[in-house]
């Protein structure tokens, strides 16, 4: 297979500690792969080795078919979007974009060619005579994108670039970066610890925990079919309970939770650990009508009742201080209320059975 970027067993610390532990990921042409993860995983860390800011202490990393080790960032073929967009002040927004071919000595006419094509993709044709402090925040964002552009780097590293913008900006650029990595199809590699734009944006997604990969994977993948407890959680909301699982099992399987029989698949029987977890998402959790039949089921009481837009989110008291959460649909026949015995059920395909 013919990758764009090959990472391979790659480690890096900082003093003592080791923050990427020996990962391996390779990323596709045309890819847009997001690194997800919490605040000091290893996201940026990662980056700034595809781009030759920091050299990793063990492993390689291979761009376009070569390996990069000792290769200075300026004669890679990516570029870098930082959080903090990183325009000079001083200068227009023609100027800040033609920068990087001024200092590579590209003549003035081709240079102006060029900016103006990358102003552009991002739909500032007529900004670039302004400053930096003339334009929005998401209008300088489109700025340092189209700077990044400019060089026509096969891999594009975006480090949270939309960290800085408010919630609905965040929404629409996450759209229009989206789209224009459809139309360049350029390779994009993104960083993000906001699980829902990794979700909304990327064509797969690399959950990293304490400098390892955990889980690669579409998105639709990772939501659906977590391998590890630390993927189901922090994507998505879920219900996990810890289980026994024996080796001899098959993978659907019928677990014992509260002292009742329940349904569950294991994804993958490597991924098992000595401590494991079944994992259920809330919109998968079903509360059974009176009368209704189930082939396994567990009881409790309802504790609270939250409408979330058309959504009713039930959290629903088990035996043993657990609670399980249930989303569903309202369609005006809500029947349970708070204090009411209910049983909830799911099916086996639901109830993901994930090592730690
Ligand atoms: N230059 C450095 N010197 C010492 N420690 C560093 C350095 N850069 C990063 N670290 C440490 O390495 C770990 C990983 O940092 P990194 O910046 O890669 O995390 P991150 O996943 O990008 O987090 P965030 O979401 O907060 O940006 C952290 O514990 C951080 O403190
Ligand atoms: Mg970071």
């Amino acid at each position: 297979m013919d990758y764009i970027v090959k990472i391979q067993r790659v480690e890096k610390g900082f003093g003592k500690e080791l923050v990427v532990k020996g990962i391996n990921l390779d990323i596709n042409r045309g890819e847009f792969l997001t690194l997800l993860g919490p605040s000091g995983c290893g996201k940026t860390t990662t980056l700034r080795m595809i781009a030759g800011f920091e050299e990793p202490d063990a492993g390689e990393i291979w761009i376009d078919g070569k390996p990069v080790s000792g290769t200075p960032p300026y004669k890679r073929d990516v570029n870098t979007v930082f959080q903090n967009y990183a325009l000079f002040p001083h200068m227009t927004i023609n100027e800040n974009i033609a920068y990087g071919l001024k200092m590579k000595g590209v003549p003035k006419t081709e240079r102006a060619a060029r900016v103006k094509e990358a102003l552009r993709l991002v739909q500032l044709e007529s900004f670039g005579d302004r400053k930096p402090r003339q334009l929005s925040g998401g209008q300088q964002q489109r700025v340092a994108v189209a700077r990044a552009l400019i060089n026509n780097p096969k891999v594009l590293l975006l480090d949270e670039p939309l960290g800085a913008l408010d919630l609905k900006l965040r929404k629409q650029m996450q759209i229009e970066l989206k789209h224009l990595q459809q139309k360049l199809e350029i390779t994009f590699i993104y960083v993000t610890h906001d699980q829902e734009e990794a979700l909304t944006i990327s064509d797969r997604i690399a959950v990293m925990n304490k400098g390892v990969i955990e889980q690669v994977a579409a998105p639709k993948e990772i939501y659906e079919s977590p391998s590890t407890k630390f993927v189901a959680d922090f994507i998505g909301d879920t219900n996990l309970f810890e289980i026994e699982v024996s080796p001899t099992m098959e993978n659907v399987v019928f677990l014992d939770l509260l002292g009742t029989k329940v349904g569950g698949r294991i994804r993958d029987r490597h991924s098992l650990t000595k401590r494991n977890y079944l994992s259920v998402r809330p919109e998968r959790v079903r509360i059974l009508a009176i009368g209704e039949e189930a082939p396994y089921f567990l009881t409790g009481t309802v504790e609270e009742l939250i409408y979330v837009g058309s959504f009713i989110r039930t959290v629903v008291q088990l035996p043993q201080g657990q609670r399980i959460v249930a989303m569903w649909q309202s369609k005006g026949d809500q029947t349970c209320q708070p204090g009411d015995q209910v049983r909830v059920t799911w099916k086996e395909e639901d109830g993901i059975v994930v090592g730690q």
